[in-house]
């Protein structure tokens, strides 16, 4: 009896400490006030379609002889005013300048963006909003003439309140974007991707009641995923001048609803047990419609109940080992030459990502359209998700740190909810030293403190950082791997460096007991350039070094998936061989034109393998 009380009392404390840390995690995020999300689940509409545009080469439109975001036209014939947007031509939004106009293919600097249109009130006495899916790089926003504040980030979402300030006719909005690369901006000054510069996801404007359904979240509670009672739990946070002090949480497939408190601070916790409930995973991502209402507010969504953790050298999705059988993707429709932006882009990366037999997806560099996390939730395949901490960083400045701090908290109030998202990573190809380690380290402690539920990992290198080095055993030590779930890594063995029959002599050495995922490894070649495996850029050079490489990766100890580099041909600047590259890397598996190389073939088949191998376990 005892005994049964004490576990009683130790599962209760449990459940108190997992609820304090969400409670915790929303002062962490409400420290972006005017944050709005799950913008299609309330009342919207797209502000997307033609904006007349201005380019400001020198970055002096909020300053200059006169402001762009006054919107300003002569009053007489006597008024001086030197720019007008009503005779400016147009960009589509979402869409980058860079893929739009030939004369801004190459353009990095600051275009300001009008919007002119009527408003509708669909809610009687609503808030309304601006959301803003992501502009690269930062933004300055302003709304009828009144300039409203800046965001730093090309691809976390941010919004901003216009309730005061929009009218029935005639409303404006400017976003003046500047993709002008900088040491502290993150990334920093160098990448292998195309600096696409402009609003390259859509605006949409939001309305909600005076007291509306700011946020929640909602999770399995992992302790719980192999019993037979589940517990569902989660936190409700209403904003508002007066908001109430109760609201009903249902989800109707399993016959749960509940009315719970709200505090003074508008939070309220929930949790719920249930034998009923079909765990996500990539077989069958089962999906549950959950519903939040209060006197004034509704707000449903799409969410999927599953475990994610380690143990020794295991990753365990719902307490069984799991094989990430993944490929690394840039947010780019590749046939269109530009970001992705639309449902539609993301079906097809998925569709190749699934035919591939992918359970797994590494969205690189930087976090990608929200629809492709949607999409993945829907279709099963789980996901890595990444901020731009690439390369070179501005390490030792505070502020980069503040900035990285604010964009993986903007990332992860977008897709805590998603039961695809599973790993957060903080870096890539991050030389390891004292400032470097500082900087991860903070990073890595405050995702822990915002989202306890998901897995930390980095795409490090291994010790002697050199790709093919001659060395017969491959070491991975990285410091910072010490404050991640998973250790991961890049080796570009047969393409950087060595021979892919090297493969064969080489071996790991993992300075961690964790589980290992090989973060990228590939190598380029033209679709449609036929030779020997010995002829660089051939299919049959890819198609070899996929071979070698991974039975040679077979061999590492805790190898728990991977995410080959990668996907499709995208563009970068740094890839400029005439005739093979010519602004594309061709590391793909599939070209800009869609067709498949035979390394995909190559990686279909070992996928099929690890497939069957862990369905036995
Ligand atoms: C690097 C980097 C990628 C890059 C790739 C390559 O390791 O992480 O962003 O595109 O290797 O060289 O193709």
């Amino acid at each position: 009896m005892i005994n049964l009380l004490k576990m009683k009392i130790k599962n209760y404390m449990k459940t108190i400490f997992f609820l304090l840390c969400l409670l915790f995690s929303y002062k962490q995020l409400y420290a972006q006030d005017n944050f709005i999300t799950n913008v299609n689940n309330r009342t919207h509409q797209s502000l997307g379609g033609k904006w007349k545009y201005i380019i400001d080469q020198y970055s002096t439109g909020s300053i200059g002889f006169s402001p762009l975001y006054e919107n300003k036209k002569p009053a007489d014939k006597t008024d001086r005013v030197e720019y007008s947007f009503d005779q400016a031509q147009s960009l589509w939004v979402p869409g980058s300048w860079n893929a739009q106009k030939d004369e801004l293919y190459y353009y990095e600097g600051s275009v300001w963006y009008r919007k002119t249109f009527d408003f509708q009130r669909k809610l009687k006495n609503s808030r309304v909003f601006i959301y803003v899916g992501a502009a690269n790089y930062k933004t300055d926003y302003s709304f009828n003439g009144k300039r409203l504040g800046t965001h730093e980030g090309g691809f976390t979402p941010f919004s901003f309140e216009v309730t005061d300030l929009i009218k029935d006719k005639d409303n404006f909005l400017i976003l003046g974007v500047n993709n002008r690369r900088e040491k502290e901006n993150i990334p920093g000054m160098v990448t292998d991707w195309y600096n696409y510069g402009g609003i390259t996801r859509d605006v949409t404007l939001v309305e909600v009641p005076q007291n509306y359904i700011d946020d929640f979240t909602i999770a399995l509670k992992k302790e719980t995923a192999l019993s037979k009672e589940k517990e569902i739990v989660g936190s409700i946070q209403l904003t508002g001048p007066k908001h109430p002090t109760e609201a009903m949480i249902e989800i109707p497939e399993l016959g749960l609803s509940k009315m719970i408190h709200i505090n003074k601070e508008g939070k309220g916790n929930f949790s719920f047990k249930t034998r009923k409930v079909e765990l996500w995973d990539p077989e069958n991502p089962k999906l549950y419609t959950i519903n939040i209402s209060t006197d004034e507010d509704h707000l449903s969504d799409q969410v999927g109940f599953r475990s994610i953790e380690t143990k020794g050298t295991q990753i365990l999705l719902n307490g069984k080992p799991i094989f990430l059988r993944g490929i690394s993707i840039h947010d780019e429709n590749p046939t269109r030459e530009d970001r992705a932006n639309s449902m539609d882009d993301a079906r097809l990366t998925l569709e190749w990502t699934k035919e591939l037999g992918c359970n797994f997806a590494r969205l690189a560099h930087y976090p990608h359209q929200e629809n492709i996390v949607r999409l993945a939730d829907e279709l099963g395949i789980l996901l890595w998700e990444e901020l731009p901490l690439y390369w070179g960083i501005d390490w030792k400045n505070e502020e980069v740190l503040a900035n990285a701090k604010r964009q993986y908290a903007e990332i992860i109030r977008r897709d805590k909810n998603r039961a695809a998202s599973i790993i957060w990573s903080i870096a890539n190809e991050t030389q390891p030293d004292e400032a470097r380690n500082h900087f991860l380290t903070e990073v890595a402690q405050y995702i822990r403190k915002i989202d306890p539920t998901r897995l930390l990992s980095a795409a490090c290198k291994k010790d002697s950082w050199h790709d093919g080095d001659k060395s017969k055993w491959y070491m991975v030590s990285d410091p910072i791997a010490k404050e991640l779930d998973i250790v991961s890594f890049n080796e570009y063995l047969g393409w950087y460096g060595g021979d892919p029959i090297e493969c064969r002599e080489k071996n790991f050495k993992i300075a961690y007991e964790k589980p290992v995922i090989i973060s990228e490894f590939g190598g380029g070649a033209l679709q449609g350039f036929h030779a020997d495996s010995k002829t660089r850029w051939s299919e049959e050079y890819q198609a070899n070094l996929y071979k070698e490489n991974i039975d040679m990766f077979e061999r590492v100890p805790g190898l728990s998936g991977m995410t080959p580099w990668i996907l499709a041909d995208f563009q970068s600047p740094l890839r400029q061989l005439p005739n093979v590259q010519d602004g594309w890397n061709r590391k793909g598996l599939v070209s800009e034109k869609g067709r498949k190389k035979q390394a995909f073939y190559v990686l279909q088949e070992y996928y099929e393998s690890k497939k069957k191998q862990y369905a036995k376990k």
